[in-house]
């Protein structure tokens, strides 16, 4: 913000402070609906005197609203009885809209802001970093990828994981500050520092990348940019790199825009193929659920495990479904019996794609434990086929290739077994490239039941 946007503000401030209503008793405003309350507070028009970054206004008649950082009873209080500068929304707007804009604005601190800075190298090193120091690591790895490349220095941090416990459990931050120190590496070309990088730490050295890339951009132009930045044909040309970089998109929206799910939504709508905004949609919903950096998104309820699914427009219901698990896990203490219990809360068309989910999340826990995979599939119940195909769909994705789903679903129950099959043949189908390796792959990992796999794959009619 200019200096004299900021006195301007610091004024109001104090102003605001002594003409505030006293009463901050009134009814909780935590059941508010902030991607309504983000729509209201440009169309009712707040946006046109308060800056806030979570709505990319930056107007200065009235308080900045980042700085001010109100809780939800404190925007309600002043929706009812502002300090006299500001009009009165008292008789304007529905208790309801009141309650979606405290939501919204009110929402905790650090949701709404941009939590990226670029990397600049200094002369820190690992061996100056003590247990839990984080920023230590991030900033010595982020160095070591600056002066020596991102390949030693990714190498060594793969080492570190067996042996450092900060490293371990902060790796995924760490990666991210490693991408950020790439990009800076090779002058801001991206295709280069993808190319050179690993996915280590579930693909935070991509994230990062992407979430430095768009550092400094307008928001206005982040469309433009996340259609350039995954478009290289260096990064084009090979499917996992290309799937890394959009997804990574997802990702480094969410960041880049603290955590503004509605606007990066619309962002990756704007990108060219259906790959391009399924896979971008996919990393804002997962960078929502379970953020790289610690912070609370506000499009998220502690009393709705199931929101923001249930809100959201139908055409990004199916990757919110996808993923919700991670969120209901989250909430339940990572209890899975109780995760499997809350999927009927879904949307009735939506409560078999929650129990897919649950399987991802039931692969992602059980790791090369198929046994343990099909006992927790179990818990889903009338659902276990669900989760059982979530499952072979993970193994498939992660192996990149249908030979361990394939001898997963083997030793799924009878019943279940040929969905199973659908599974592993819905995400071959998009890593063959034609329809002969396809049939020939689905032969080889599904035997018997390669009718199940072509099925998923789209080569057979489906059953009715
Ligand atoms: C015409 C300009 C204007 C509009 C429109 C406006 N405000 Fe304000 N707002 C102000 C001014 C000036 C103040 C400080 C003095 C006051 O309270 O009247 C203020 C104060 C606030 C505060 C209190 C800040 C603090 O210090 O606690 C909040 C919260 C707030 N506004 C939110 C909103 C929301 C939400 C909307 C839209 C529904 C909105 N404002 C619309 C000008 C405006």
């Amino acid at each position: 913000m200019k200096l004299h946007g900021l006195l301007a503000s610091l004024t109001l401030v104090v102003v605001a402070a002594v003409g505030l209503p006293a009463c901050t008793s009134g009814e909780p405003a935590d059941d508010g609906d902030p991607v309504a309350g983000k729509r209201l507070f440009t169309s009712e028009g707040c946006a046109g005197c308060h800056a806030f970054t979570a709505a990319s206004s930056t107007s200065d008649v009235g308080p900045d609203l980042d700085a001010v950082g109100a809780d939800p009873n404190r925007v309600m209080a002043q929706l009812r009885k502002p300090g006299g500068l500001m009009p009165s929304y008292a008789t304007k707007l529905s208790e309801k809209q009141r309650t979606d804009l405290a939501a919204f604005v009110g929402a905790s601190a650090e949701s709404g802001k941009p939590v990226v800075a670029p990397f600049s190298p200094d002369d820190k090193r690992l061996a100056d970093c003590g247990d839990g120091d984080t920023e230590c690591f991030e900033q010595s790895f982020g160095n070591l990828v600056f002066n020596d490349g991102p390949k030693p220095a990714l190498d060594l941090l793969q080492r570190m994981l067996a042996t450092n416990t900060t490293v371990a459990s902060d790796c995924h931050r760490i990666t991210h500050r490693m991408g950020s120190a790439a990009l800076k590496r090779f002058d801001d070309d991206v295709a280069q520092a993808f190319i050179a990088g690993s996915p280590v730490c579930w693909s935070g050295y991509y994230h990062g990348i992407v979430e430095r890339a768009f550092l400094g951009q307008p928001d206005d132009k982040l469309a433009v940019v996340a259609r350039q930045l995954c478009s290289d044909q260096r990064i084009n040309s090979q499917r996992f790199l290309a799937y890394q970089c959009i997804h990574g998109l997802g990702h480094g929206l969410m960041i880049y825009t603290g955590y503004d799910l509605p606007g990066s939504l619309k962002t990756c709508d704007g990108l060219r193929s259906g790959f391009d905004r399924v896979s971008c949609s996919g990393g804002a919903f997962m960078e929502n659920f379970t953020s790289s950096y610690g912070v609370t998104s506000k499009y998220l309820r502690k009393d709705d495990p199931i929101y923001p699914c249930n809100r959201v427009a139908q055409r990004h219901k199916l990757y919110c479904y996808l993923l919700v698990t991670s969120n209901i896990l989250r909430l339940e203490g990572y209890d899975l019996q109780k995760t499997a219990d809350a999927c009927p809360r879904s949307e009735p068309a939506w409560v078999s794609t929650c129990y897919e989910s649950f399987g991802r999340d039931v692969s992602g826990m059980a790791g090369n434990d198929a046994t343990k995979a099909l006992e927790n599939c179990r818990l889903a119940k009338r659902h276990e086929s669900d989760c059982l195909y979530g499952v072979a769909r993970d193994v498939v994705s992660s192996d990149a290739g249908g030979a361990r789903g394939g001898r997963f679903c083997a030793r799924a129950p009878k019943p279940h077994r040929e969905h199973c099959f659908e599974g592993v043949g819905s995400v071959l189908g998009s890593i063959e490239t034609t329809s002969e390796a396809l049939r020939e792959r689905c032969r080889e990992v599904s035997g018997r039941h390669a009718r199940g796999c072509l099925r998923g794959a789209g080569l057979e009619p489906a059953q009715t």
